[in-house]
């Protein structure tokens, strides 16, 4: 499998960073090309749990080189943060960390901006990361107030940081805050100065390193933050993140053409979670909601707060992993779900009275669908400890079975605990 994508199949966390790390050794690069600060991936190795938000998955490995690739936004205080958090622990981080040049820069307007663009929404707040993840990739397509972080290196970055705050400071004073005033462009200018002298030795133009490797049949593993439902174009608009997190942004923001990509593993939960505003059609506020929460200890990585949770839905998993051309499915936290009496999955929607199985455009469509479940018997072994398919009750197999069914793909990963051991392979 010389080039592989993990992709999230719906909405964030389910469990990408297990998995990127479990192929790891089977590649030579790992690539992270899209999201940024806002991603949140869990590796446990060796009962040490590491918790990653820009760095791939792939550092712990230190012969495999990591890619932060052009299309993630990157906040320099925040890489650098991770890098010495990571050196602390005695993982090296030098040349095996390789960012783009042409990543768009998080500065301390973007955050502000994200909290301002927030308190606009009322009482619909998309519910963000508030790392000024939005705001950043606006100003990449508006193109006139952004900065890469290639630009960072060049003579003219104290004159453009200076323009930029000139016009942020109208955009905050019309928006009736301070903050414009606060800022002080001389100071901005040194401090990202001071950011890019120390990341000076990772800083590379990853677009034709990454070329360069897809042609000479270097093995690479794509890792996809945020889940497909969160994608801009084809997730759940507005409630979304601000990159393609779907398979198919991993050309856009890789610069690796489609063509070279043979496997997409398409990482779902065996059930539902979302954290953030926004339709979750299964979603189940009560004791099964709180059941899977507390066994799956569903609070946010980033930003702590508690996931919301649901029951597996096939509409959405089905429209993602089409979306993202998967080929095989990676089923993970199946052990949060032992000891419930009995499991659902929604196998279609109800909506105005007429039943769907294509995944709704609008959010407010999907808002008013009622999911349509099949009820599955449950089991009520402990699942932590099997290796092998046979390994798991008839019932737990049953409804691994009945997902893949769904989703017209078979599986190729059922995970059952968050260590690396706690793996079953399928293929
Ligand atoms: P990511 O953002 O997709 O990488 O996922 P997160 O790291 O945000 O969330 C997944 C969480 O589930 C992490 O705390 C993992 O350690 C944990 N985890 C991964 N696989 C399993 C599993 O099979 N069972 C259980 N119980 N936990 C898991
Ligand atoms: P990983 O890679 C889960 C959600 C936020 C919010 C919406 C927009 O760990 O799966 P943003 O800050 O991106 O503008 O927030 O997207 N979100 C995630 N949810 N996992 C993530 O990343 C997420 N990254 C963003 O909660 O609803
Ligand atoms: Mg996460």
């Amino acid at each position: 499998m010389p080039v592989t994508c993990v992709i999230g199949l719906q909405w964030g966390d389910e469990a990408k960073g297990k998995l990127v790390d479990l192929l790891t050794d089977r590649h030579d690069i790992v690539v992270r090309y899209q999201g940024g600060a806002n991603a949140g991936h869990t590796v446990v190795r060796d009962g040490r749990k590491f918790k990653l938000s820009l760095i791939p998955s792939g550092i712990f490995r230190p012969e495999v080189q990591c890619v932060v690739a052009a299309g993630v936004v990157l906040n320099p205080a925040s890489v650098l943060g991770e890098i010495d958090g990571l050196r602390n622990l005695g993982i090296k981080v030098a040349e095996n960390l390789m960012i783009s040049d042409r990543c768009h820069v998080i500065f301390p307007w973007h955050v502000e901006e994200d909290r301002l663009l927030e308190q606009q929404c009322g009482d619909e707040p998309i519910g963000t990361t508030l790392r000024g993840i939005g705001p950043c990739y606006r100003d990449k397509v508006g193109r006139g107030l952004a900065v890469r972080l290639g630009d960072m290196f060049r003579p003219g970055f104290e004159a453009q940081v200076e323009r930029i705050i000139g016009a942020k400071r109208d955009v905050f004073s019309a928006l009736g805050s301070a903050a414009g005033a606060a800022i002080d462009a001389k100071q901005v200018a040194a401090q990202y100065r001071g950011y890019a002298e120390r990341l000076a030795p990772h800083v590379a133009d990853t677009t034709a390193y990454l070329l360069d490797a897809v042609e000479a049949g270097r093995r690479l593993l794509f890792e996809g933050a945020q889940g497909a439902l969160l994608d801009i174009d084809h997730g759940t608009f507005p409630f979304v993140t601000s990159s393609n997190s779907s398979g198919v942004g991993v050309s856009v923001g890789s610069g690796v053409p489609g063509r070279y990509i043979s496997k997409v593993f398409g990482v779902i939960k065996a059930y539902s979670t979302r954290v953030g505003g926004g339709p979750l059609p299964t979603e189940q506020d009560n004791a099964i909601g709180q059941q899977i929460r507390d066994r799956g200890n569903e609070y946010g990585t980033v930003t702590k707060r508690p996931r919301r949770c649901g029951w597996f839905d096939a509409v959405a998993a089905r429209y993602t992993a089409r979306l993202s051309g998967v080929d095989s499915l990676a089923v993970m936290l199946l052990d949060v779900l032992s000891e419930l009496p009995e499991v659902k999955i929604c196998t279609a929607y109800e909506l105005d009275g007429r039943k769907i199985t294509n995944f709704p455009g609008h959010a407010d469509d999907l808002r008013r669908v009622t999911p349509v479940y099949e009820t599955l018997p449950g089991w009520r072994d402990d699942i932590t400890g099997a290796v092998r398919l046979d390994q798991l009750p008839t019932n737990a197999r049953k409804y691994v079975d009945r997902i893949s069914e769904l989703l017209g793909r078979p599986v190729g990963v059922v995970s059952v605990g968050p260590d690396r051991r706690q793996t079953i392979f399928a293929e």
